[in-house]
């Protein structure tokens, strides 16, 4: 199903979750690349993590599988019930909480040792800043915030007809979270990395990168 812009008063669940219901059920998931490097590289330890916008869950599972306990949290109904499906049959369903919320409106309960966003890129008018600050508050004094970001469009991703998407530099988007000055930052830049789409043909995409530790204790 091509995606149509949403209505300037649609919400978030309008436009997500028709898309969910019409893409079948996903027969694997894969974890994002960028998320495998930052968690060897960070020399993360498993504890409590928060994947917002978390779609079919192959980060949230994949994390799981690590000895995780992740929230998992989508606006997408259908999304959240096969993130439960798919942990139940990999055995670890009881690391994977999938809740749903839309996150503009209410939020699971934190603190995380981990909050994680992945492509929390929507077309409808909500306030991603907003939502990302909020998000970052919850994150454990030790823990990390990771923000993967589009950087460009991929060939194969789909967007909206009257769409020239303009994504926000890594910087801005991490000064935009007005945090204090208890955060170090390991990761703030963008990356481009040569990708295959579903149908074999491989593209150079760029991401935005964005990894943060707090430090208080
Ligand atoms: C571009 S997809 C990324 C999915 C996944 N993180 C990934 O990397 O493949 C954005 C996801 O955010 C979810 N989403 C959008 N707006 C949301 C909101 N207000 N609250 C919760 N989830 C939302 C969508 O349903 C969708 O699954």
């Amino acid at each position: 199903m091509k995606p149509q812009r949403p209505a300037p008063d649609a919400s978030s669940a309008d436009f997500w979750e028709p898309l969910y219901q019409s893409a079948p059920p996903p027969t694997g998931t894969r974890p994002n690349a960028r998320l495998t490097e930052l968690v060897r590289d960070l020399r993360l330890i498993p504890g409590h993590a928060y994947d917002l916008g978390c779609g079919h869950g192959g980060d949230a599972l994949w994390l799981a599988s690590l000895g995780w306990l992740v929230t998992a949290v989508d606006v997408s109904a259908t999304a959240v019930s096969r993130v439960e499906a798919a942990a139940s049959d990999q055995g670890i369903g009881d690391r994977v909480r999938a809740e749903q919320h839309d996150l503009s409106r209410s939020v699971p309960t934190g603190p995380f040792d981990l909050v994680y966003a992945c492509y929390f890129h929507s077309p409808v008018t909500i306030d991603r800043t907003d939502v990302l600050r909020r998000s970052a508050q919850q994150v454990a004094p030790g823990g990390y915030l990771i923000i993967i970001d589009h950087a460009s469009v991929a060939p194969w991703s789909w967007r909206l007809d009257d769409e020239d998407p303009v994504f926000p530099a890594p910087e801005e988007t991490a000064n935009a979270l007005t945090l204090s000055t208890t955060w170090r930052t390991e990761r703030c830049e963008r990356s481009e990395l040569t990708a295959t789409g579903p149908d074999g043909t491989t593209a150079t995409v760029a991401d935005n990168l964005i990894a943060l530790h707090r430090q208080d204790t």
